[in-house]
């Protein structure tokens, strides 16, 4: 029987959630704990309660609520509030303008610059005179980032400060470090002024343009949203959009890399790519510590009662490795369907960017596995500097060779 628990979170390993999680889908499937710094909250371990409370509208996402998980973290001041962090139908405003900028026939649209842009950065990392590279450095974090300034409009000259600066700011959620955390908020400071002046720039034309700053410039001349909500906006897309991509790019192909038998399918057979990027999403669940809320009324779930005004986890990690839905979970199979995983939540905030996700995903491994059939390790397994505390799970460095 599992007796008292050690606050929350756990140790896990590199590319698994930590083992309790089993035991707790076993025999505590909706349990409390208390975080760190003595918050209670409550984990959703299976599969199927994950679902359900994603879908209850008494479990809100709104983070000036009482009781909202907090992971030590200084939450944003209630006008810095992004609309992740909101509920319907303030929430609905936002995913309604921004649902065009991500449909997923414009996403497809964009494969072949992507293709484009991976095959360019594969080939800087190629002529590389010592056959080596950080693959997280040189492939994982530029990728998304130039994606992002792209479909946000984002000038390219702009691009390294961007990155540097988003990298630092996504620091507040990850760490106890004070220096990180006084970084963070230079660097938030940093990029909102930044966007400020950008959205400046497009408030001085007749036609403010079709990407995501035009679409938010637009909707504050219409009075649809604030000027502060438009930068809001476009600092939650570049936070949510830019770590986690980076991550499952660097983490799927170190997967990869383990996983001999299943790379040697997905070279043989590169159409099984899709539905190979879905196992990974399920195995991988880098976005593990995001999906938070709080019951505003008490809710039910598996016949225990959560009171109201305490704050939720539902674990997507664990629900993703629930055998219960997927048989023998833990392994990685790339014939699985599995895309009816939530490594992108459930919901109404179930991830607007996944399509674009899917698209840089499936070209950055099969452009790995066309150009580099000899990608391997530069390093042991054990020596890899894994984020083992970060709300994202991820590497900061993948050394490699070919
Ligand atoms: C929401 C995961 C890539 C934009 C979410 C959520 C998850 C997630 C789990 C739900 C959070 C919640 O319910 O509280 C991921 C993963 C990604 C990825 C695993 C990459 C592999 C992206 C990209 C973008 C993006 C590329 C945009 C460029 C967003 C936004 C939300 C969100 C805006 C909030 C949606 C809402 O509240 O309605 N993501 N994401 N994500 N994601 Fe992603």
């Amino acid at each position: 029987m599992i007796s008292d628990l050690a606050p929350f979170p756990w140790t896990r390993h590199p590319l698994d959630p930590p083992d309790l999680y089993a035991r707790l889908r076993e025999e505590r499937p909706v349990t409390r704990v208390e975080l760190r710094g003595g918050q209670p909250v409550w984990l959703i371990t299976r599969y199927d309660d994950v679902r359900a409370i994603l879908a209850d509208p008494r479990a809100s996402a709104d983070l000036s609520r009482e009781g909202f998980p907090r992971f030590g973290f200084r939450p944003p001041n209630a006008h810095e509030r992004p609309f992740l962090r909101m509920d319907p139908p303030e929430h609905t405003v936002f995913r309604r303008l921004l649902a065009k900028c991500f449909l997923t026939k414009r996403m497809l649209a964009l494969r072949p610059r992507i293709q484009q842009l991976v095959d360019e950065t594969v080939d800087a990392m190629l002529a590389a005179p010592d056959h080596r590279a950080d693959l997280v450095r040189d492939l994982a974090l530029p990728v998304p980032s130039t994606v992002l300034s792209w479909i946000l409009g984002v000038p390219a000259g702009d691009r390294e400060f961007f990155n540097t600066e988003t990298q630092a700011l996504l620091d507040r959620e990850n760490t106890d470090n004070k220096d990180a955390r006084e970084r963070a908020l230079r660097a938030g400071k940093a990029l909102r002024g930044y966007l400020d002046g950008l959205i400046a720039d497009r408030e001085a034309l007749t036609d403010p343009g079709e990407d995501i700053l035009g679409v938010l410039v637009t909707a504050v001349r219409e009075g649809t949203i604030s000027r502060q909500d438009a930068i809001n906006t476009a600092v939650v897309l570049i936070v949510a959009g830019h770590d986690t991509t980076a991550n499952m790019a660097a983490l799927g192909t170190l997967l990869l890399l383990r996983h001999d038998d299943q790379r040697q399918l997905l070279t043989e057979q590169p159409e099984l790519m899709p539905q190979a990027v879905e196992e990974m999403l399920r195995f991988l669940t880098v976005v593990h510590l995001v999906v938070l809320r709080v019951a505003t009324e008490d809710i039910e779930i598996g016949g225990t009662v959560i009171p109201a005004g305490e704050g939720i986890i539902p674990l997507n990690f664990s629900a993703n490795r629930d055998d219960a839905h997927y048989p023998d979970a833990d392994r990685f199979d790339v014939h699985r369907k599995a895309r009816d995983h939530v490594a992108f939540g459930y919901g109404v905030h179930q991830c607007l960017g996944q399509p674009l996700a899917r698209v840089e995903l499936e070209v950055v491994f099969g452009t790995l596995l066309r150009r580099l059939p000899g990608l391997r390790l530069a390093v042991p397994f054990d020596d890899l500097p894994f984020k083992s505390h970060a709300q994202i799970n991820g590497v900061a460095a993948l050394p490699v060779t070919w």
